[in-house]
């Protein structure tokens, strides 16, 4: 039997193995190849993938309707506005129907359960497109960026996230590096440290995988050696903005800029961030944040994004290849 991912649901990454995800990845980076080479084969035509999006996204979004059409499949876009779905229809009869008319749904919204009540409700795969807990999809694609820079064994490769620890971002960096058996830091102030609840899988996953796994408050510590320094925003979508006075205040210290690059004393040490970014002023979220605390830039400084060191626009790019492979291994003939 050929190794298959058939029907399988991405809720969250735990949901798949070592095993899985290296099949997934090698999947993907042939995908790749076979895109840029012009030899693609669809393996999705003919089906149907609803993408539910109660939180906005650019790369997500396009990421499954490039890799669906790719492949030849069709997608239905639905959003909070022009569907019924929690207002006025549960979340358990919308699955239902979608079932009955879908080959597999992606969701994007700020609740786990929902995308499991999704799941288990409406008979198909289901792909988590981001929820408060968990990225997977972007983990997809941040492992698979992570082995074109820097080719060789995982578990000889390094990685530091700095910022909220205890985001969908900080959650999924910490249990991926773990269960592929890398070298994983999280640095951030100990407020911002993920919860017990996926601290606890982490550690009993290093064990297992044999990775190395380090919390500190020093941003400093949390850099040296690595082969990739990863950020996101100080808060994510969903949370108040009356947090942000607090959030800065917590953070600021851990701002990606050229010194923390240098302090990695790794000379070809890459940035990584799964966008958007606050680099620098051309946002109006950046702009207000400027009025009021006079920062010009937020998680990195605009030097540091548009750096060589940068890859975030491959980063992104691979979204499209990664979640491709999830639909072909998934669904495909
Ligand atoms: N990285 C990411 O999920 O981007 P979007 O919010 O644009 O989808
Ligand atoms: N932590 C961010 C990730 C965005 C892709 C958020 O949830 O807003």
């Amino acid at each position: 039997m050929p190794y298959n991912l058939r029907n399988r649901s991405f809720l969250k990454l735990l949901d798949f193995s070592k095993r899985d995800l290296n099949h997934l990845l090698n999947l993907a980076r042939d995908l790749k190849r076979a895109k840029y080479g012009g030899y693609e084969v669809q393996r999705l035509r003919g089906k149907n993938i609803a993408l539910i999006f109660e939180k906005p996204s650019t790369r997500t979004r396009c990421a499954f309707e490039i890799a669906a059409y790719d492949q030849g499949a069709n997608v239905t876009y639905l959003d909070p506005a022009g569907s019924h779905l929690g207002r006025k229809e549960s979340i358990k009869d919308t699955a239902r129907v979608l079932g009955r008319m879908y080959h597999a749904i992606e969701y994007r919204g700020s609740s786990q359960r929902v995308a499991e009540e999704l799941a288990k409700w409406s008979g198909v795969p289901v792909f988590n497109g981001l929820t408060d807990e968990f990225h997977p999809t972007q983990m997809a694609a941040d492992l698979m960026t992570m082995r074109e820079h820097a080719p060789k064994p995982w578990h000889d490769i390094s990685y530091c996230y700095l910022g909220d620890g205890r985001s969908n971002m900080g959650n999924s960096l910490l249990i991926a590096g773990c269960l592929m058996g890398m070298d994983v830091r999280i640095a951030a102030p100990r407020s911002l440290w993920p919860d017990e609840e996926h601290l606890d899988p982490a550690r009993r996953l290093a064990e297992m995988y044999k990775a190395r796994l380090t919390l500190t408050e020093d941003p400093l510590e949390g850099v040296r050696g690595v082969d990739f320094i990863h950020t996101d925003v100080w808060l994510s979508m969903g949370e108040p903005p009356e947090y942000w006075e607090q959030r800065i205040e917590l953070l600021r210290g851990y701002q990606v800029n050229a010194g923390l690059m240098a302090a990695s004393g790794n000379e070809r040490v890459r940035f990584m961030h799964c966008l958007p970014a606050f680099h620098n002023l051309d946002t109006d979220v950046a702009r207000e944040i400027h009025a009021r605390f006079g920062l010009e830039a937020m998680e990195v400084t605009d030097e540091v994004f548009e750096s060589p060191a940068a890859i975030q626009f491959e980063q992104a790019e691979n979204r499209v290849h990664s979640i491709k492979a999830l639909l072909v291994a998934t669904l495909g003939s």
